[in-house]
């Protein structure tokens, strides 16, 4: 199956009240283990490639013939979109001409008129190739920007604005942030979820940071509107555990345990069960 929209499938899923996980790649073997997850269970799957993840696979051409070369040869029937996360303006422009099906602009850090602005300009042009567009309005912080603790929540009134212009689905900030969460995390909050799923009524609401939240947090979620949650780090620290584990046991050393088709093994293991076990938990299994 060629890549798809993620509308339909995050239409359907706001609607059955479940979500679709965004996992994000970083190589072959990133990507081999999602798309044979998804197709094991029967479910739809977005595949998030952040900007650094893009140069690092050498670029998002190579990442686009990758993926769509990979559905082909593994026979992947399932919906798939290929999603570029936390797009910048540049970005967008680079992935709509690689042939993603779906982009994230990231305008939160512009003042509201000028992310209104560009957001306007990317629906169109969304519009006409018919791909999704998903928009951030209050930022998600993590690690990397510094932020511990409560990540931003979004204005619900802004939400609406930007909801408006017609993206596809709404990344708003309600307390979550990317990477570990730290231990005194304060934990979502459900009256911004709420407050913004009041304004923009069927919209997909999209939930980042979904490593580390607990499982009847991320199902309140979902009963509010979250129809995609993306995780990233998890799959990260899964795989880095399988693979400290491998070198531990001294399996690298035994017979061609080197050949990295075997060393990297149980990391891809790793990522599958991570998978899996997101997939069960967001409800999006035999959702295909
Ligand atoms: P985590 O790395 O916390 O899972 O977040 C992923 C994400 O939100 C990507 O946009």
């Amino acid at each position: 199956m060629a890549l798809v929209s993620a509308k339909e499938m995050l239409e359907k899923a706001r609607e059955g009240k479940y979500a679709v996980g965004q996992f994000n790649i970083n190589n072959l073997e990133w990507t081999k283990s999602i798309l044979q997850t998804a197709q094991e269970l029967n479910s739809p799957v977005i595949l998030g490639v952040s900007e650094g993840a893009g140069k690092y696979m050498t670029g998002f051409k190579t990442v686009s013939a990758m993926v769509k070369a990979m559905i082909e040869e593994l026979k992947i029937t399932v919906p798939v979109a290929l999603h570029l996360d936390h797009g910048t303006y540049e970005g967008c422009y680079k992935c709509i001409e690689a042939g993603f099906s779906s982009i994230m602009f990231d305008g939160s850090h512009f003042p509201i008129e000028e992310n209104i602005a560009k957001t306007k300009e990317l629906v169109e042009i969304c519009a006409q190739k018919g791909m999704s567009l998903e928009a951030e309005v209050g930022s998600i912080g993590g690690e990397e920007d510094g932020v511990i603790g409560r990540g931003e929540c979004a204005e619900p009134e802004e939400c609406k604005k930007i909801a408006d212009l017609g993206v596809t689905m709404l990344a708003a900030g309600i307390g979550n942030i990317h990477g570990k969460y730290p231990a005194d995390w304060a934990g979502l909050s459900f009256e911004t979820l709420e407050a913004v799923k009041n304004k923009v009524g069927k919209m997909p609401l999209v939930l980042h940071g979904g490593t580390g939240i607990p499982t009847d947090m991320i199902k309140k979620a979902i009963s509010l509107g979250v129809a995609k949650i993306n995780v990233n780090t998890e799959c990260q620290l899964a795989f880095q555990e399988a693979t400290r584990k491998y070198i531990e046991d001294g399996k690298d050393l035994q017979g061609k345990g080197f050949d990295p088709r075997k060393l990297l093994a149980p990391g891809s293991q790793a990522i599958k069960d991570t998978v899996k076990e997101k997939m069960e938990i967001f409800g999006s299994i035999n959702k295909a």
